[in-house]
């Protein structure tokens, strides 16, 4: 019997979803590579691909687009609930608030195939709306009806930001979510899996999935990431803030590092470029700017680690060209990994469900006596 820390190098399911080699730096989804979706597909295409194993043709995707749609209408209570949260809650709280009073709808939800996607589809509806609520309400304006459109990244940032997006946001949005939509089984995935696993209802897993996503480990290093670069304020102090902080300081280099990738993880390297694309701002080529050379001497100190860049380190970026503040970063992660949990979770549930039940190994004291308080000194 022996503990694997942090569960390293175990493995808790078959997948057909996700392949990851951490040596080579590659990414392909259901055999695609990650590099080849960005380019050539749509964020719905790839949410088709994963829950249903293949690329879907038009009517497929037109019969799927409608399926999300339906999601995009949250029932009145939901929307008041979002309403009393505290205006600088963690919009990630308010997903998690939101899932957690959608599940009330959910009497003895039974899994099967079939069920799984329709569901699935509508949850990934209810996603876009909730968070793009979240946005308005913690930035104080009133919700606006998610509006069916031609694309989801499309009906998102108009719901968030109550106007036409332009095409390139567009696009930049739909590339994001490609890219954050699976990564196989990190911690928030696992937390899924270990929910539905007790056959907990869809909602409740999701819910447990973006309560693990929020840590600063996990999602919330997109967040943590960018805040380091806004620290920082210019890349004449980056390599003084580089060895108060990181060296000296000995403190996690948010965006750097990853448990399974030895090399870049190659959505960096993806989101490093898109970030270049769009940054239209003074103020946005600074913290470009600063992120490279943090880059650089987060390489040249840890490479000899396997500590490498990962997708948090220049996404922010991505999402701040967007319009979004920071604490949205972690939100739009969990936007689109909603995909990759509701996959993961139909698979788990068709192919080998069974309870997660690990153990642990005793150390505490052998059998003994009790005896009365008033013989205890
Ligand atoms: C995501 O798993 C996934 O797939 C997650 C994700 C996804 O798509 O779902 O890819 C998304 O969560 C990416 C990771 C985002 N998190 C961060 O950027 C936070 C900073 N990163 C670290 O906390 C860390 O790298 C983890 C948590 C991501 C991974 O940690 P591990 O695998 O437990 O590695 P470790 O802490 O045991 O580190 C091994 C060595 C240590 O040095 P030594 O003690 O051996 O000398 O590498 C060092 C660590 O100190 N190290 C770092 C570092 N990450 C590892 N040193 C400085 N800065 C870092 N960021």
């Amino acid at each position: 019997m022996e503990i694997s820390s942090g569960l390293e190098d175990v493995y808790i399911k078959h997948t057909a979803l996700t392949w990851i080699d951490g040596e080579k730096g590659e990414l392909r989804y259901r055999g695609y590579d990650i590099n080849d979706l960005v380019e050539h597909s749509t964020f719905e295409e790839v949410a088709y691909l994963m829950l249903n194993g293949e690329m879907p043709d038009s009517s497929q995707i037109s019969d799927f687009r409608r399926k999300i749609q339906k999601g995009y209408l949250l029932p009145e209570f939901t929307n008041k609930i979002i309403a009393q949260l505290p205006t600088d809650a963690d919009p990630l709280s308010i997903y998690m608030t939101a899932l957690s009073a959608l599940s009330s709808l959910e009497k003895n939800y039974t899994y099967s195939k079939s069920s799984d996607i329709e569901k699935a589809a509508a949850i990934i509806g209810n996603a876009g709306a909730i968070i793009a609520q979240a946005y308005r309400h913690i930035s104080g304006k009133p919700p606006i009806d998610a509006q069916p459109s031609d694309n989801f990244a499309r009906s998102f940032l108009r719901a968030s930001f109550g106007e036409e997006p332009d095409g390139k946001n567009v696009s930049l949005m739909d590339k994001a979510m490609i890219l954050y939509l699976d990564h196989e089984v990190p911690a928030s995935t696992t937390a899924a899996l270990v929910a539905c696993s007790t056959l907990s209802d869809m909602y409740s897993s999701i819910a447990a999935a973006v309560a693990a996503l929020k840590g600063p480990l996990h999602g919330g290093a997109a967040e943590a990431a960018f805040r380091q670069f806004l620290e920082i304020g210019d890349p004449s102090k980056a390599e003084e803030w580089f060895r108060k902080n990181i060296i000296e300081g000995k403190k996690k280099l948010m965006g750097f590092g990853h448990r399974v990738y030895r090399t870049y993880d190659p959505r960096m390297l993806i989101f490093k470029k898109l970030a270049s694309e769009m940054l239209r701002t003074e103020e946005q080529r600074r913290i470009f700017a600063i992120a490279q050379k943090i880059e650089e001497l987060g390489v040249k100190q840890f490479s000899q680690k396997h500590v490498y860049p990962n997708t948090d380190f220049y996404s922010g970026i991505a999402f701040s060209a967007l319009g979004f503040p920071v604490n949205m970063f972690t939100a739009l992660f969990a936007l689109s990994r909603t995909v990759g949990w509701l996959a993961h979770i139909s698979e788990y549930n068709e192919t080998e469900p069974r309870l997660i039940r690990p153990r642990a190994i005793y150390s505490g004291p052998g059998p003994r006596k009790l005896v009365s308080v008033s013989e205890r000194k």
